[in-house]
Parts: C-alpha cells; sequence; structure tokens
C-alpha cells in the first residue's frame, strides 16, 4: 500500500489494486478527455486571496442543505457499478458518509439496491435515470420513497452513452465476446486481493435496483443489455415537469453546464442544480464544471441550491468552488479510488483529508464559516465587478458563459 496523503495517492492505490478494465472505467473520460482534465486544470487557475492575522481559531464547516445538517459541504455523488470496486462498495461508501456527517447518493446502475444501502446506512440520496420502461421509472420511484430517500437527483447528461475510449479498449464496454472476455479474465489474474474481495465474497454481482425488473439469477451482461434497450434519448422537459409532480420531496437536477437550462430548470421548481459534466465522461470539448459554474451562479444562484462536480480533488478545490457560488460539491473519482483502495475505511480516511485541507485553506483566507464563502476570497474580486472575478488568467472557454 502506497503512502496516502491526498486524493490523487488513492487514485495510485486503486491502480494497483482494481483489474485494469475497472481503473480504467472509474479513471477515463469521453473522446480524447479534453473536458476531463479541464476539469481538473480549471480549479488551479482559481486564485484564493491569501490574508493574515485573523482569528482562525474557530472555524465552520457545517451546512444546511434540503432540510438536513451536514459536517460540510461535500457528498458522495453516485457513481455505477461501486460494489465492483470493493466488496458490496455502496453500503461501505455510504456508512462512511454517514459517519462523517455526509449525503451519500446512489446510482440507479449500483452494485447494491436502494435496500440494501437503506439498511446499511440510513437515509440516503438516490439518482435516478429515466428510461423506456416507465413501469420500472414509477416502480422504482415508490420504492425510493418507501425506503425514505431525502434527495432525488434525475441525471440528464446521459441521453446517449459517451463515447469512451478506454473502455473499448480494455474490454468493460462492447459486445460480449471470447477476445472481451480474455482480456478481462488476464486484468484479473494479476489482482487477486480483488479476486478474492469482489469475485469471491462481493456476489451477488448484478445492478441491484435493477433486479426486480431484469430477474435474478441472471449474469451481468443481461443487465447491460437492458440498460441498452431501456436508454431514452427521447426525455424532455416535460418529463421533468412530470417529475416534479410526482416527486414530492427535494429534486435536483444534474448535469446542468448552461445557464438558460438553469432557469428552465428552476422554471419548473426544481430545489438545486447540479453544475456538472459527467466527470467529463459524456460531451468532450465543453465548458469544465468550475468555468461553468460563475454564470449559473450569476442566473439561478439566489433562486436554487448550487452542486457542483468534475474535478474535485482537495478541500483547497472544494473552498474555490464554493467562493465561486457553490452551495455543496459532490464527490465522484476520489471517492471510487479511495472506496477501491481501502473499503469504508479509505472513503472515510478520504474525506478526512478533505475536511482538513478545506479547514487549512478557511483559515489562511480568513473565511471562517464556509456559509460565508464568496467571492471576496478570490483575487481579483474586489477589482472587478463581473462574474470573471477570481479567475487569474481568464481563457477564451473560460469567458464565453459572462453574462
Ligand atoms: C459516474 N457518474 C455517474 N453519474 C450519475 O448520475 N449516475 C451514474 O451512474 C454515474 N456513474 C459514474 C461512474 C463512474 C465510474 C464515474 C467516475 C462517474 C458521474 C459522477 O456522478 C460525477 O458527475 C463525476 O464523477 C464528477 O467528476 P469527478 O469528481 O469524478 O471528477
Amino acid at each position: 500500500m502506497p503512502v496516502i496523503a491526498n486524493v490523487l495517492d488513492y487514485r495510485e492505490a486503486a491502480r494497483r489494486r482494481l483489474p485494469r478494465f475497472l481503473f480504467d472505467y472509474i479513471d477515463g473520460g469521453a473522446y480524447g478527455e479534453a473536458t476531463l482534465r479541464a476539469n481538473v486544470d480549471d480549479f488551479a487557475r482559481v486564485l484564493l486571496r491569501q490574508r493574515v492575522l485573523v482569528d482562525v481559531g474557530k472555524l465552520d464547516t457545517s451546512t444546511r442543505i434540503f432540510g438536513r445538517d451536514f459536517a460540510m459541504p461535500v457528498g458522495l455523488g453516485p457513481v455505477g457499478m461501486t460494489g465492483f470496486f470493493r466488496r458490496r462498495g455502496e453500503a461501505q461508501a455510504a456508512r462512511a458518509a454517514r459517519a462523517a456527517g455526509l449525503p451519500f447518493a446512489l446510482s440507479t446502475l449500483a452494485t447494491c439496491s436502494v435496500e440494501e444501502v437503506t439498511a446499511a446506512a440510513g437515509p440516503i440520496w438516490y439518482q435516478f435515470y429515466m428510461v423506456k420502461d416507465r413501469r420500472f421509472t414509477a416502480d422504482m420511484l415508490a420504492r425510493a420513497a418507501d425506503q425514505g430517500v431525502e434527495a432525488l437527483l434525475f441525471t440528464v447528461d446521459l441521453p446517449v452513452p459517451g463515447t469512451r475510449y478506454r473502455d473499448e479498449r480494455s474490454g468493460q464496454a462492447g459486445a460480449p465476446s471470447l477476445a472481451r472476455s480474455w482480456r478481462r479474465a488476464r486484468a484479473m489474474a494479476v489482482r487477486p486481493g480483488w479476486v478474492w474481495d469482489v469475485g469471491v465474497n462481493g456476489r451477488p454481482h448484478t445492478l441491484g435496483n435493477l433486479a426486480p425488473t431484469v430477474g435474478a439469477g441472471v449474469g451481468l451482461d443481461a443487465y447491460w443489455a437492458w440498460v441498452g434497450r431501456n436508454f431514452d434519448p427521447s426525455v424532455t422537459w416535460d418529463d421533468l415537469a412530470d417529475l416534479r409532480d410526482r416527486w414530492r420531496g427535494p429534486l435536483i437536477l444534474k448535469g446542468v453546464l448552461d445557464p438558460e437550462d438553469a432557469r428552465r430548470a428552476v422554471a419548473l421548481g426544481v430545489d438545486g442544480i447540479v453544475v456538472s459534466n459527467h466527470g467529463g465522461r459524456q460531451l468532450d470539448g465543453t465548458l469544465s464544471s468550475i468555468a461553468a459554474l460563475p454564470a449559473i451562479a450569476a442566473a439561478v444562484g439566489r433562486r436554487t441550491r448550487l452542486l457542483l462536480d468534475g474535478g474535485v480533488r482537495s478541500g483547497l478545490d472544494l473552498l474555490k468552488a464554493l467562493a465561486l457560488g457553490a452551495d455543496m460539491v459532490l464527490l465522484g473519482r476520489a471517492a471510487a479510488w479511495s472506496l477501491a483502495a481501502r473499503g469504508e475505511a479509505g472513503v472515510a480516511h478520504m474525506l478526512g483529508l478533505v475536511g482538513a485541507e478545506l479547514r487549512a485553506a478557511m483559515a489562511m483566507t480568513g473565511c471562517l464559516a464556509t456559509r460565508d464563502a464568496g467571492r471576496h476570497l478570490l483575487v481579483g474580486s474586489e477589482a472587478e465587478a463581473d462574474v470573471q472575478e477570481g479567475i487569474a488568467k481568464p481563457a477564451p472557454q473560460l469567458m464565453s458563459t459572462a453574462e
């Protein structure tokens, strides 16, 4: 096990632990992965103001969102197939989140069902894909409500699956074939720790939320075939309006990158928006999440709760997102890597690292409470009044959404 000092060390630990096709599935993005890189790189270009001689002996990271109190403005975002990274992975990650006082969002395409995770960790958030089989959709909403799901994240940036070259090459994606099975078997054979933990002890190897529809006792390929048949590229704003009528609890639209879409979502009554490009896994060559945030905050920040994901790798990134208008940040790969490397303990440790980094960043910017974070924390904020404050050297794409 390598020394773990930060989130990226967990990436390396996960690389050593997972079969190649699973590591690449987590790590990779769409097409040439430019947006995936920009999600991370653009954070480095947001500059914080260093402030001194402020009494920072007491810092408050807590937050209240969707009617609940959390220890800090961080949640674990939905990640499909997490139970293939570690035995019953969603249950482990949800337990770590709960112990840290943070929300956990379960993917529709999770290994563990909403019932299994709720039994293991108490009430959670649920991520929802609307599929062609609308009976499944209705049943799934009822199951989520039965389990006391506290917020519904409706993901809308996946009208079609992303084009991910790494998954093709590794054997993660593609039609079942002997060559693909052979590639995957070879990748598993060199990861005996994973084989024992997940392959032997992590059963059933299915997608739990779909099991009542797809059927018990069939292999994972049958599940993916169902998903392939049921992805619905015809979902529109009318479906969001319909969902708003049917789901009484907090409804959060995940995958918004454009201020016009954000306005429309708010007009339809959503309670929150996740500014997101699906971690660079869908449309490549679009804005990074952090670059998209200021214009969306300017458009709707006062009328809804704004979450952001994509490229958050530290507590420093977290503070920058808050400064640019986010109310909360979701972690995708950071959680997947730490879970793959060390299970529940890894996620707990990673969240502790991010929390410590956040507190240190708050102390050195003179920010006493996360709820007070704003653009005054960023370089340039006093001189400029427009939404580009804080971006030291705006690149063209960072300016394009200015309003
Ligand atoms: C995801 N993401 C995702 N989102 C979603 O709404 N439903 C899902 O099932 C999945 N599955 C998934 C699998 C894997 C392996 C990854 C890495 C991501 C997207 C996720 O919720 C989030 O938007 C991004 O991961 C955020 O970017 P970072 O934090 O990974 O950079």
